[in-house]
């Protein structure tokens, strides 16, 4: 099964109104790549994006989003503000969600659902922290944070997904998990999607994520079963992030 690949920069808590206009800049001199390209910046600057990069195939993401439809949850931003401006993917469940938030695999699950409904795609973050892989639990953490999305929307809608596979001890550390090391587990996922659909698991992207650079990102494509990349750090410097997209053909 061919999966196209997908390299999508993780801006973070970064960037102002000028560095975002010279990053976007950069990143429309890229040539044309068979990967799909995309960025997801804070919300504030989700319509100055949009409109930089509506020319270019390079698509908008959000790093979040309210598990509500709409109303009375101030501070919140609700799926169809996201679609207001051109956003195709939202990042759900990262691990600075989790860890410094509080979402729950079940918070995470609900918020799953509401993107689905609304039409827009989730790029699911799952992953251990260093705790877990040194007691050998890296398997059962994954499983787990699958199966609760699993439980609500359904094996067949992951067909309308993105997996990112994001190792917490590997996350803005410098210490990325090698080539093989995320080929075991992007495999494992693979194989536990399977119990529920081959063909599902077949067709599901499932991105690294954790400290990707252009030194690093060639070998992990060529990993059978990485199918891209979700890159933090690196996606703010727009000759390394171009580097890093071109590694993925
Ligand atoms: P990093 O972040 O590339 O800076 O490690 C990845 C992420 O958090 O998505």
């Amino acid at each position: 099964m061919i999966r196209q690949k997908i390299v999508a920069g993780n801006w973070k808590m970064n960037g102002s109104k000028e560095s975002i206009v010279s990053l976007i800049s950069g990143l429309l001199e890229m040539d044309s790549s068979s990967s799909e390209v995309v960025v997801a910046p804070s919300f504030p600057y989700l319509s100055q994006v949009d409109g930089l990069i509506s020319a270019s195939s390079i698509v908008l993401a959000a790093q979040n989003v309210s598990q509500e439809v709409k109303g009375a949850f101030t501070g919140e931003v609700s799926t169809s503000m996201l679609g207001d401006f051109g956003v195709k993917y939202v990042l759900l469940g990262h691990s600075e969600r989790r860890s410094l938030y509080g979402e729950t695999n079940e918070l995470v699950a609900s918020k799953v659902k509401t993107v689905l409904d609304s039409g827009l795609t989730p790029m699911l973050c799952i992953g251990e922290t260093l705790a877990e892989r040194e007691s050998g639990k890296t398997l059962e953490i994954c499983e787990q944070q699958l199966q609760a999305v699993i439980d609500l929307v359904g094996i067949a809608s992951f067909e309308q997904l993105v997996i990112a596979y994001e190792p917490v001890w590997a996350i803005g550390t410098g210490l990325s998990a090698s080539a093989e090391q995320a080929q075991e587990v992007h495999e494992s996922i693979r194989s536990f999607l399977a119990k529920s659909s081959e063909s599902v698991s077949q067709k599901v992207q499932i991105l690294y994520g954790g400290s990707v650079k252009a030194s690093t990102s060639s070998a992990l494509f060529q990993m059978p079963d990485v199918d891209g990349a979700l890159v933090g750090g690196a996606s703010l410097d727009a000759k390394e992030f171009i580097a890093i997209v071109k590694t993925a053909g």
